[in-house]
């Protein structure tokens, strides 16, 4: 049995992971704080899914900062049309691909849709391939759109159960075996983007919460799954959470809609859902910053973390405290 005691210098390099994600979120040079020679992730390949922009990005720099080369994998293009959320383009994961160079790390951008297993199993024996191998997994690319249960058509359901709930586990399904495969002793770590919303009902928001609420029963089930390769499997649990997913008017109507300020279907703007949000959130951040969430995966992706699997981790800025345990 390994010893779950984490030593000292876990402990050090996991806290200069944190001073160093804090760092660059102030815009100063983070190599300057903790340089990826010393970063908790040194020598480790991590795939992170979504990585054009959003908590995807902000996680793949992270982690690069903590000294792993990076895979990142996304559609650059229209998902979901319905949604409102404009798409990520290329230059989107290009500029990721740019991040991660400028902290000194290997970097491996792939276009691919989640939904599409053979391109999927593709990405992974490239990765294989070109960087000998994969360490981390962190399982993050979604959607979201908001339609009333009796209103929607079959596109609308599926378009987000496919994408999301299937998406991820196709994810596992395509890197798990190289996890596998470099664990032998263990150290391999999955980490799945589920939600706030998918702890709880939402209104006008049934396929999206069913996804991310299946999410949950997926990394519990690969928890128990993997465990005998040594790997972890955890979710992250964002709140609200800066991004274009969430900037934009029909998320903001939804907000509202939620807090009972507007009928479903009216139109609404930021203002009044950020003071909404700000009421509402008990660290009082109407949207909580990518670069505060990603320590967070750090950690879960980290040596720190070996003893915890099965669990969700909320990053919701004190929204998770009205949860039932
Ligand atoms: N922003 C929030 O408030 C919030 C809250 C809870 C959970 N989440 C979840 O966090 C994750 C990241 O969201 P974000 O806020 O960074 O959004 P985002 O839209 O900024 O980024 C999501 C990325 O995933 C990519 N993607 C979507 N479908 C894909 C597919 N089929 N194949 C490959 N790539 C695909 C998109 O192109 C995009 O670049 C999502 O799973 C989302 O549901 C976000």
């Amino acid at each position: 049995m390994p010893d779950s005691t984490p030593d000292p210098l876990t402990r050090r390099t996991f806290l200069a992971a944190g001073v160093a994600a804090a760092t660059a979120a102030s815009g100063a040079n983070p190599a300057a704080a903790a340089g990826p020679a010393d970063g908790p992730l040194r020598g480790k390949v991590a795939v992170v899914t979504g990585a054009a922009r959003g908590i995807g990005r902000a996680v793949a720099v992270a982690f690069a900062q903590a000294g792993a080369d990076i895979v990142g994998i996304d559609i650059c293009a229209e998902v979901d049309q319905r949604s409102g959320v404009e798409p990520a383009r290329p230059e989107d994961l290009e500029e990721t691909g740019r991040l991660v160079q400028a902290d000194g790390r290997r970097w491996l951008g792939i276009t691919v849709d989640q939904r599409d297993m053979p391109k999927l199993r593709e990405a992974a024996a490239r990765a294989q391939r070109d960087l000998g191998g994969i360490d981390i997994l962190f399982a993050n690319a979604g959607i979201q759109s908001f339609k009333p249960l009796l209103e929607m058509d079959d596109a609308d359901w599926h378009t987000q159960i496919d994408n999301n709930l299937t998406g991820t586990a196709n994810a596992i399904r395509a890197f798990g075996p190289s996890l596998v495969k470099r664990g032998g002793g263990g150290g391999g770590r999955i980490i799945v983007t589920t939600s706030t919303q998918g702890q709880h009902g939402t209104l006008n928001g049934s396929a999206y919460s069913a996804s991310k609420w299946g999410i949950i029963g997926l990394m519990k089930s690969a928890a128990l799954e993997l465990a005998p390769y040594g790997i972890t499997v955890n979710a992250l649990v964002p709140g609200l959470i800066d991004t274009p997913l969430t900037r934009h008017e029909e998320r903001y109507a939804q907000v509202l809609q939620a807090a009972g300020r507007r009928p479903t279907g009216t139109p609404a703007d930021e203002e009044e859902a950020r003071k909404v949000l700000i009421t509402g959130t008990p660290l009082r951040v109407p949207w909580i910053k990518p670069e505060d969430v990603a320590p967070v995966v750090v950690f879960l992706a980290s040596d720190g973390a070996r003893m915890v699997s099965g669990a969700t981790f909320d990053v919701t800025g004190g929204v998770g405290a009205n949860n039932a345990a």
